[in-house]
């Protein structure tokens, strides 16, 4: 059974990010430097999947760093949309970050596609690359159903249009713990605690 390295990169620029898993990692004794902070570059997501641009990112951060390496990678997928925004979700936003932007045009794609298929589910990929070349990729999902006018001022992105399966409120009126317990996020967390062999 692999262990949970002492210590691990996490190869993300993002604060959040950065905040968030280094919370879930202390209780297994794993310290976390943030790629930024040894100057890391941040590769291009060039993949046209969640667990290749996981991949990516942690593989490049372990070879340049000599130390294992964690990343992320997630988004929304909308059934009718065929999987979009998927990879690019972020990028939907635009450079301002804007999520009001982003969920607008969700709305008008899926007015456009004339399908009254709201199902769409969050996905989250969690990479694990060793300097050694050892890799491995861990995912979660949250199905759900897409709901207008956006709901909620907790979460991020998409959350305010996102209700989960067998739930009323959308992710933007959940609780952080609410939301927690059965993110996709989480359910990727929970499969790498596995393979750690350590308690979830
Ligand atoms: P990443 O930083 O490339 O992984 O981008 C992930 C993007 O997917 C975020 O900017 C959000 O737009 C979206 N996303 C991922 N997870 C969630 C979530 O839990 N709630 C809402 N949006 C999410």
């Amino acid at each position: 059974m692999p262990q949970p390295p002492p210590r691990l990169v996490l190869a993300t620029h993002n604060p959040g990010k950065v905040r968030e898993i280094s919370a879930l990692l202390a209780p297994l004794g794993v310290g976390v430097i943030a790629a930024g902070d040894l100057g890391l570059p941040e590769p291009e997501e060039t993949e046209d999947s969640f667990a290749g641009n996981a991949l990516l990112k942690a593989r490049a951060a372990a070879s340049s760093s000599g130390l294992p390496a964690l990343s992320d990678d997630s988004g929304l997928e909308v059934a009718a949309l065929g999987g979009a925004p998927g990879v690019v979700s972020a990028r939907w936003a635009g450079p301002e970050k804007d999520f009001g932007v982003a969920m607008a045009r969700v709305e008008r794609e899926l007015a456009a596609s004339g399908t009254l298929d709201r199902s769409a589910r969050f996905v989250c990929a969690l990479a694990l690359a060793q300097p050694d070349g050892a890799q491995a990729v861990f995912e979660g999902q949250l199905r759900g159903a897409l709901t207008w006018p956006p709901r909620g001022k907790n979460g991020f992105g998409y959350d305010p249009i996102f209700v989960p399966e067998g739930q009323e409120k959308t992710c933007g009126e959940m609780t952080p713990e609410a939301k927690h317990a059965i993110s996709h996020r989480a359910m990727a967390f929970k499969k790498l605690l596995a393979f750690w062999g350590a308690p979830a």
